[in-house]
């Protein structure tokens, strides 16, 4: 099969412009200009079932309907902030089809009538950021970007700006305050973006892998794109394959039917660089619940529903492969660290939550933590489910609850301490040294 999305695997040196064009390129975006009306291409996304691959896989043009019609001016937010763990997706996207990006954001942005398309790069994408730009002039040039698109009355900008690291401004609320130069701190909704985005303005915030399907899909229309994947998930996705596996890397291919971990895993990814079996398989990076690589897990055909009666999400596919060299707690706590140090701060349960939870996973690497801390990380991570303003609260509880649910003897393999839940005299000493400074 052809790319959609990984298109320069077909097609050596796709991200130069005139390789592009000839190639259909920019096919989709002149098709949505001069047959359709901006209602049209919005009916045409929801028709074609695209679903959101930034992680929630919120159907795209159910998204772009709420936005209003009289409201102006309107955004376009290209969320290329890529900061979940193990994801590299959207990189090599921009990295290599550049403008395949740029034309699915500016049919988005035709489609919702915007005058501006930002596009949001984590900072430490500078190298790309600097070819998008190069990118967008070469496609100013051509009459895709600026005044009077294609000579259809519409005009539309797009800008890059690039971020500086922090994971929470991938959150699209967090991402809109960052633009606007605040902290990234994400808003409390309603107000939905689509209709209170950046400025106060009605915007769209697209991941960037979303938007790449666009130009297939104006182009080929709604119902070539079914022909890929499933009825509730159509089309391909791009999965990143890292940890253990022989051969990392992007994997493009159709939700649903051959698509398995099996599949990901032991024939594109070649296996375990050990030879030792898998252990565990985080579907979703660090954000969704670890899963044991029983057989029924692995033989799953993948697509945005079929992972939750195992208890975890695709999320944006990104796939990090443990073998039975892990000891699940210790992977824990990574994850819990990095949610410690990403938490933004603003609501008490995952500030606090997180902070607790590392400190437990410290005693516990140690090997001073007993059952009654186990019990406790479990209290914490409920405690702290769905009273937060944004996901990153929900998502530091997986690493915990997955864990200790299918990896308990990985727990019981590390405690060391006395049985009474109580710190140890170095812990209580280092509190004491610690208050005494503050
Ligand atoms: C903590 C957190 C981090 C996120 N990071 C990203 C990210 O790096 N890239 C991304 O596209 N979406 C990220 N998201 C999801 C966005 O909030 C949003 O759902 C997405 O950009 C919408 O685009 P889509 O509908 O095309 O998926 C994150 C969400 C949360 C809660
Ligand atoms: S859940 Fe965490 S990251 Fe999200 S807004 Fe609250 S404190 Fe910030």
């Amino acid at each position: 099969m052809a790319h959609i999305l990984l298109r320069e695997l077909d097609i050596p040196n796709i991200k130069d412009i005139d390789v592009y064009l000839a190639h259909e390129g920019y096919q989709g975006l002149r098709k949505a200009i001069a047959e359709h009306t901006p209602d049209e291409v919005i009916d045409i996304v929801k028709a074609s079932g695209l679903r959101g691959r930034g992680g929630a896989g919120f159907p795209t043009g159910v998204k772009w309907g709420f936005v209003p019609k009289d409201v102006f001016p309107k955004y376009v937010a290209v969320n290329a902030d890529e900061s979940e763990p193990g994801t590299f997706k959207d990189r090599q996207l921009m990295e290599n089809n550049p403008h395949q990006v740029l034309e699915g954001a500016l049919i988005c942005a035709y489609a919702i009538q915007a005058e501006a398309v930002y596009i949001y790069i984590r900072g430490e994408y500078w190298d790309i950021a600097d070819w998008l730009d190069e990118a967008i002039e070469k496609a100013r040039a051509r009459g895709f970007i600026g005044e009077n698109i294609l000579g259809s009355g519409w005009s539309c900008e797009i800008y890059t700006h690039r971020g500086a690291g922090a994971y929470i401004c991938g959150e699209e609320t967090a991402l809109l305050e960052s633009l606007e130069g605040k902290r990234g701190h994400p808003r409390l909704r309603p107000p939905f973006p689509a209709s209170v985005g950046l400025y106060g303005k009605p915007t769209v915030i697209n991941n960037v892998e979303t938007l790449a399907n666009l130009p297939y899909i104006l182009d080929k229309g709604a119902e070539a794109y079914r022909q890929f994947g499933t009825e509730g998930s159509p089309g391909t996705k791009i999965f990143c394959l890292s940890g253990h596996v022989n051969n990392p890397g992007n994997y493009e291919l159709p939700f649903g039917g051959e698509t398995t971990l099996r599949k990901l895993i032991f024939e594109l990814g070649g296996g375990t660089r050990s030879g030792k079996p898998v252990k565990g398989i985080l579907p979703a990076g660090a954000s969704g619940a670890i899963l044991p690589a029983t057989d029924e897990v692995l033989d799953t055909p993948l697509d945005y529903e079929s992972l939750r009666p195992f208890g975890s999400s695709l999320g944006s596919a990104s796939l990090i492969i443990l073998d039975e060299s892990v000891n699940m707690a210790w992977a824990a706590n990574k994850m819990i660290h990095f949610f410690s140090h990403e938490s933004c701060g603003q609501c008490t349960p995952c500030r606090e939550g997180t902070y607790w939870l590392r400190r437990l996973y410290e005693r516990l690497e140690r090997g001073e933590a007993d059952l009654y801390d186990v019990e406790t990380m479990k209290n914490i991570a409920a405690q702290m489910l769905g009273k937060s303003i944004c996901a990153l609260g929900d998502f530091a509880t997986n690493p915990v609850l997955g864990t200790i649910q299918h990896f308990g003897e990985d727990y019981e393999a590390v405690l060391g301490g006395d049985g009474s839940g109580d710190a140890s005299p170095d812990e209580k000493e280092a509190a004491a040294t610690e208050a005494a400074a503050d």
